[in-house]
């Protein structure tokens, strides 16, 4: 079985992370694998003070030790490793999720100005790594027995609903398939026609059929379907206000190649109040 892999860098969130991290390996029965990436880059005046370079690795031991006794604060039967490993964080975490059941991170770190909502960390893993980047705020975590997954029209969220079906079932947790649709905005053209009653039948349609898959491999989830009216992110956003994951694909219909996170991930990561599992493909 896969490590669940949390990143951490010393900052309050990345170990609200590890809490996050150590619930769900031990809800799933996997080990935690604990992550400082030392970055010696910015520090180049190591070649003129070698003694610095020890410094550096000792405090990326104390990180480590800290998020240890995180970790087993929270659960004392938790199976916890921890690593330091050399290079660019992104890059670098980038590279363990690759190998990972899923990657965890906090959605802020040690850097960043006051207002920033997603470090810069966050926001490339997320938009980068393969498989599930779960984003974690600071803010507790009390069960409420759900978890919402923003499903599109289209298959690329399949992996996002995947993830999501198999949290609900770790979690005995009700699953909500949001989907929000809005009319088209043509400006001074107020008379083209469109069936809104239509448009909403095939969404729910194309929502059923998505979740197929999932409601035959899960029967015991129990799914709301939920397509409503509205922009995705501000639907998205409201409903994680009660939920315990809120799970997305990280691209959807509007798909630009150039651009590594569709602009509903974007905008769902700076406006979610719970954990965000952002899931891209493997490969
Ligand atoms: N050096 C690191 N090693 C391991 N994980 C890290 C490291 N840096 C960041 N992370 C992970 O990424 C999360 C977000 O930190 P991030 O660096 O993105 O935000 P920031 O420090 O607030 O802003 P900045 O973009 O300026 O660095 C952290 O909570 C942690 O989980
Ligand atoms: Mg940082």
């Amino acid at each position: 079985m896969k490590d669940v892999v949390v990143g951490v860098d010393g900052s309050p969130a990345s170990l609200a992370a590890v809490v996050w991290a150590t619930d769900d390996a031990v809800r799933s029965g996997a080990s935690l694998r604990v992550v400082f990436v030392l970055n010696r880059d910015p520090y180049q005046i190591t070649r003129f003070d070698p003694g610095l370079g020890d410094q550096l690795a000792r405090g990326a031991e104390r990180v480590l030790e800290e998020a240890e006794r995180a970790a087993r604060a929270r659960d004392r039967d938790v199976a916890v490793t921890t690593r330091v490993l050399e290079g660019r964080p992104s890059e670098v975490l980038r590279s363990q999720a690759a190998e990972a059941a899923e990657l965890v991170v906090g959605t802020r770190g040690m850097g960043g100005f006051a207002r920033l909502v997603v470090g810069s960390v966050s926001m490339h893993v997320a938009g980068h790594a393969p498989g599930p980047v779960v984003v974690v705020p600071q803010t507790a975590f009390a069960p409420k027995g759900e978890v919402v997954a923003g499903v599109d029209d289209t298959p690329e969220c399949l992996p996002a609903l995947a993830y999501a079906f198999e949290q609900a079932a770790r979690r005995g947790a009700t699953l909500r398939a949001l989907h929000a649709w809005e009319p088209p905005v043509y400006p001074f053209a107020p008379d083209i026609a469109y069936d809104a009653e239509q448009t909403r039948t095939d969404r729910q349609t194309a929502v059923a059929g998505l979740l197929a898959k999932g409601r035959a491999e899960y029967p015991g989830v129990r799914v709301i379907e939920d397509v409503r009216r509205g922009h995705p992110v501000e639907a998205l956003a409201a409903a994680s206000e009660r939920a315990d994951l809120l799970v997305i694909g990280s691209h959807g219909r509007g798909a630009l190649t150039a651009a590594v996170l569709g602009s509903v991930s974007r905008g769902v990561l700076h406006h979610a109040k719970c954990p965000v599992a952002v899931v891209r493909p493997r490969d």
